[in-house]
């Protein structure tokens, strides 16, 4: 063979070689691709975009945590990973949080360390492991949920919030599947919260007529529960505004039971001032007492409304002044202008709206849509 032959043949070789390298590298980067999308989009049951895209974000923020990067999910997993709130997620902490001040030092100490640090606790003593259940009950509006949040936020704990209802009728006939998903992921996921908002809708009283797939489910999570004694990083944290109604069996699974009630005068106060913060306040005619007085029996959700509209008088108030034309339209050029104006100075100043006062709160239709909602 002639020396221009050989290397002719050895381009063609090399060329093979390298296309056919090509071809498998293609194979597999498509194949991995399909793989990608495939996990990334859930399975099959995933049917809604959102979910999908809730999922996989979940996913993508739990995979970049070296922890969890190497835990595969299975479907019913990753069905849930659409209730599971990662810490990073929550943007509220203790300090949103008015007149619990007692209740909050008592989280943190009994249950808050217990779950972050549980060498610490147990190596001193196996009594002192976080209790494998926290029960919020009382009236709607005061923060139970508020609490929860920041409690999973604070600890850096996963929180994998469930509404046991959607559970229970989307899923029924797979339902115990996914109950028992929901304690799988949360020990992949440790340390984590399982809460359950409205516990008793699902933990009920049993009763003789109830059927016989709920009887399975209850007894399944309680033998699940009961399963949680390991590492003392998993917690059932539970909210209701009836305690009455929850089964006793469940409850005696709650040992730590904090009653979060309407606010009292004091308690009104801290969340006021929780509540407008950073709102602009008339100094000369603003009295805090006034208002912490004329607002007993409000709930601190009640105290953000009445809040949000009295906020909202001073913003119409100045719309009517400012930016109504003659013929009674808003004019945004107007606004436009203004707001390009003296981009420099302090937000509250730019526009020159007035502080807020006592009389811009409006109590009486207000205690009217409590008394109405009693
Ligand atoms: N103690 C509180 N401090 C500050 N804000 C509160 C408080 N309680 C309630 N709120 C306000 O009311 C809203 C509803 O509270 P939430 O925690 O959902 O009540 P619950 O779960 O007890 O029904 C909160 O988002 C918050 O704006
Ligand atoms: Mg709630």
């Amino acid at each position: 063979m002639s020396k221009m032959k050989q290397i002719a043949i050895k381009d063609i070789v090399t060329e093979l070689v390298l296309s056919v390298s090509a071809g498998v590298a293609v194979y597999y980067i498509v194949n991995q691709l399909l793989k990608f999308v495939e996990n990334e989009g859930g399975p099959s049951g995933l049917k809604s975009k959102d979910t999908k895209k809730k999922v996989s974000s979940t996913l993508k923020r739990l995979k970049n945590n070296p922890e969890f990067k190497k835990i595969d999910f299975n479907d019913y997993e990753l069905f849930l990973l659409e209730s599971v709130v990662t810490p990073e997620e929550i943007n509220i902490s203790f300090n949103d949080i008015g007149g619990l001040d007692n209740i909050i030092d008592d989280l943190k100490e009994s249950v808050l360390l217990p779950l972050t640090f549980p060498d610490l606790f147990q190596s001193y003593s196996s009594l002192l492991q976080a209790p494998k259940g926290v029960l919020l009950y009382g009236p709607p509006g005061c923060g139970k949920t508020m609490l929860a949040k920041a409690l999973a936020n604070e600890s850096g704990a996963n929180f994998l919030s469930i509404k046991m209802s959607s559970i229970m009728d989307k899923w029924y006939g797979e339902s115990n599947k996914l109950v028992s998903a929901i304690f799988s992921l949360a020990n992949k996921l440790q340390p984590c919260i399982i809460f359950i908002d409205e516990i008793d809708s699902f933990l009920r009283k049993r009763e003789s007529n109830d059927h016989e797939i709920t009887s399975t489910i209850k007894a399944e999570f309680m033998s699940l529960w009961d399963g949680l004694i390991s590492s003392g990083r998993i917690l059932v944290l539970g909210a209701t505004n009836r305690p009455n109604d929850i089964d006793s069996a469940f409850l005696r699974r709650m040992p730590k039971k904090f009653q979060i009630n309407k606010p009292n005068e004091e308690q009104r106060s801290k969340i006021l001032r929780i509540l407008l913060k950073d709102t602009k306040i008339d100094d000369e005619l603003f009295d805090w007492q006034t208002i912490i007085e004329m607002t007993e029996g409000f709930t601190g959700s009640d105290l953000k409304e009445l809040c949000r509209d009295a906020a909202m008088v001073i913003m119409r108030e100045y719309i009517q002044k400012n930016l109504k034309s003659s013929n009674g339209s808003i004019e945004f050029l107007h606004l436009n202008t203004v707001a390009n104006e003296k981009p420099t100075s302090g937000d509250n100043d730019r526009f020159d709206v007035r502080g807020l006062r006592t009389t811009d709160f409006d109590f009486a239709s207000h205690k009217k849509l409590l008394v109405n909602s009693v």
